[in-house]
């Protein structure tokens, strides 16, 4: 029997990057999953193609196209994928954006959309789902923060405060529902190779040269976290940085 036979894991941002290898390994290991994302229904399926998932359980992969940041439309989608899904035990709160810019220059408009998406988005999710959670009597919620909002980052206050945000909701949502047998925990990766940071390559980011393991990570090192954090259950309210050492 494979380890998550009747259990759904909701991956939100998981069409590609971070999301899409913590989808894979998930699906791999027996999960159902269902994956949130903002591209249009019809443009889903060849991304979740180019997935490859591979699992040799019945589990099932659906896409749902949603904006997190809407609260409105993440409480219809939660509810959506409880009637379609196996139950729904786990949350990957994945999806991220950044608009980068130094304070002096940066727009309310940045600001706003990057804690909208960031930090609030992952409130919205956390918040639905929890009553699925609690149906359901388990609940395994990671939050995918950053080591920009343990350490700020020049060029990058709205997305500083919106990862150092989704460390204070980590510990408090894993206080407030621990007697519920639901915990929550923080990843915080750092320089991973991804769309998001193919701007910046590994040789003209100063920070790359600084990392004792001697490389950017890779999606799969924060999927392999993922997996271990969701599967653990008398781990809760921890931050684990996943960065090659570049935190030491
Ligand atoms: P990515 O840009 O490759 O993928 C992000 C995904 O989230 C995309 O599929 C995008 O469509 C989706 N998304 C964006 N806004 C959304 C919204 N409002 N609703 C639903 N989906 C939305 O990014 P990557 O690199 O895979 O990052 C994933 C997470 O890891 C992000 O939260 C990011 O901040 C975090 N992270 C990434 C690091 C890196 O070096 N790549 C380092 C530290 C944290």
């Amino acid at each position: 029997m494979e380890r998550y036979s009747d259990e759904t894991v909701i991956v939100t941002g998981g069409l590609r990057g971070i999301g899409a290898e913590i989808a894979k390994r998930l699906y791999s290991a027996g999960a159902s999953v269902a994956i949130i994302d903002m591209a249009d229904e019809e443009n889903a399926p060849e991304a979740i193609e180019n997935m490859h998932l591979t699992s040799e359980g019945g589990n099932v992969c659906r896409y749902y196209k949603c904006n997190v940041a809407d609260f409105e439309q993440t409480k219809r989608t939660v509810t959506q994928i409880a009637k379609d899904m196996p139950k729904v035990t786990m949350l990957v709160n994945n999806a991220g954006i950044t608009r980068d810019g130094l304070v002096m220059m940066m727009s309310e408009q940045q600001f706003d959309d990057v804690i909208s998406v960031n930090l609030k988005g992952a409130f919205n999710m956390i918040k639905h789902c929890s009553r699925q959670f609690i149906k359901n009597k388990c609940g395994r919620i990671v939050n995918i923060s950053s080591v920009s909002g343990l350490s700020g980052n020049a060029g990058q206050a709205n997305y500083s405060a919106s990862k150092a945000g989704l460390v204070g909701l980590t510990k408090t949502v894993a206080r407030e529902f621990a007697a519920k047998n639901i915990t929550c925990n923080a990843i915080a990766p750092g320089f991973i190779a991804t769309d998001m940071t193919k701007d910046i390559s590994a040789e003209n980011n100063p920070l790359a040269a600084q990392i004792p393991l001697g490389r950017p990570g890779e999606p799969a090192d924060i999927a392999q976290a993922a997996e271990f954090l969701l599967s653990a259950s008398y781990i809760t309210g921890v931050v684990l940085r996943v960065d090659g050492g570049l935190g030491m």
